[in-house]
């Protein structure tokens, strides 16, 4: 997939620029043309030897070596994909408002191929104000964004900042190349995880679904060429893709809400979240008080979702729903997709080992309206996740 590919990296100083070697060792190593241009802030932080000597290339930093001139329109030209890693709040910063005072700098104004960003910077830079301006203003630019992590920070503090992992990096730009358009300009609409049901100001019901099933869903599907908003409960995940439209949620009613306002627009809508069915009648404003030995809590049925859109789902929306079954999986699940209206149910079963809640491994079926049923191996997340892709197009694609 990146065997021949012209890979630009830019290079500004922080202390994650380490992570370049391990990123531009892996490309190299996948038959990529790696050419490296370095800030000089940069060269406080990683030696441009070990760089030149991995990417067969000569390092460049300056506008002109000796009398010449170094030609920045022509590399970023030559680049198939220019990413700049990591960057730093200051060259951020001088991005979004057109400062152009270094060869990095230049070639990025001058660059006509795609351009990804992955920050790296202390956590309150990261939340800074004027900081979450210039990355929208640079994404709003066309630029894409590589989003951090949270973990240890070279101030040793622990927070979101870090710069994303070299293999993170790479299969990032491998997804890069791996782009197609079989979903092209269709918007899709993608529940995930689970929902919190407050009993009171500490204590809520909530269920083990961890949210990697749909999150890898809507990955797949933006790199099918899709339009993605994902809605989704309290979870770990974290999304590599900028592009995607992220709602977090709380509830199974704010969930509701939000995918009622979407659903309209959509041509896809995949119910991968876990909604609890139940929520308590009402919630306590103050913490209860451990008294009696028995607490009887009052719940009552939230809205379901998924029925709820099958209701109102127009001839041209494909409507996708989820089952988790522990017996009578089949036939429970062709029920849930008739009453539901679904187009289709992925079956899973939580009989089926390594797979379901926690694992980063699926085994599921898909059952159809007509009253096909596909059946899937053991496998990645990832992996189930083009399976369920690659079915859907199979159908709305027909
Ligand atoms: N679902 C929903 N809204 C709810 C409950 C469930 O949209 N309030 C959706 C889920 O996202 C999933 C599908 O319905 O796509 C199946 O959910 P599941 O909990 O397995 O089925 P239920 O209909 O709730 O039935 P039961 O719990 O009795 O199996």
């Amino acid at each position: 997939m990146l065997k021949d590919k012209k890979i630009l990296i830019g290079i500004t100083g922080s202390i994650a620029a380490y992570k370049i070697i391990s990123l531009t060792r892996l490309l190299v190593k996948e038959g990529a043309e790696v050419r490296v241009i370095l800030t000089k802030a940069a060269t406080d932080f990683v030696p441009t030897l070990v760089l030149s000597t991995l990417s067969k290339k000569p390092v460049l930093q300056d506008l002109s070596i000796s009398d010449e001139w170094a030609n920045h329109v022509e590399l970023g030209r030559w680049a198939d994909v220019f990413l700049i890693a990591p960057l730093t709040c200051n060259t951020l910063a001088k991005m979004s408002c057109g400062i152009c005072d270094n060869l990095l700098l230049a070639t990025y104004y001058s660059a006509t191929c795609p351009i990804v960003l992955a920050p790296a910077m202390d956590e309150d830079m990261w939340h800074h104000p004027a900081t979450k301006i210039n990355v929208d203003k640079v994404k709003s630019f066309g630029n894409s964004i590589i989003n951090v992590n949270s973990g240890e920070l070279a101030s040793g503090l622990i927070g979101e900042g870090r710069m994303a992992e070299p293999e993170e990096l790479f299969s990032y730009l491998q997804n890069q190349f791996s782009k197609s358009s079989e979903l092209l300009g269709k918007s899709v609409l993608i529940t995930a995880g689970p929902t919190f049901e407050a009993i009171d100001p500490v204590r809520f019901i909530g269920n083990h679904s961890s949210g990697k099933m749909g999150f890898a869903i809507a990955e797949e599907l933006y790199l099918k060429g899709a339009i993605v908003t994902l809605i989704t409960g309290p979870t770990n995940e974290k999304l590599n893709i900028s592009e995607i439209k992220r709602i977090d949620v709380v509830s199974a009613d704010e969930m509701f809400q939000h995918t009622m306002n979407f659903v309209d627009d959509c041509d896809i809508i995949i119910m991968s979240a876990a909604v609890a069915d139940y929520t308590p009648i009402a919630v306590a404003k103050e913490k209860v008080k451990k008294k009696e030995n028995e607490w009887n809590l009052q719940l009552t049925k939230t809205k379901d979702i998924l029925a709820s859109i099958g209701a109102i789902k127009k001839h041209r929306q494909f409507l996708v729903g989820f089952a988790l079954e522990t017996n009578n999986e089949q036939e429970n699940a062709f029920q849930k997709l008739k009453i539901k209206n679904a187009d289709c149910i992925v079956l899973n079963s939580l009989n089926d080992k390594n797979a379901g809640f926690g694992y980063n491994t699926n085994k599921i079926s898909i059952l159809d309206k007509s009253g096909e049923k596909i059946e899937f191996n053991l496998k990645s997340k990832r992996e189930v996740a083009r399976d369920i892709v690659s079915f859907i197009i199979s159908k709305v694609n027909v």
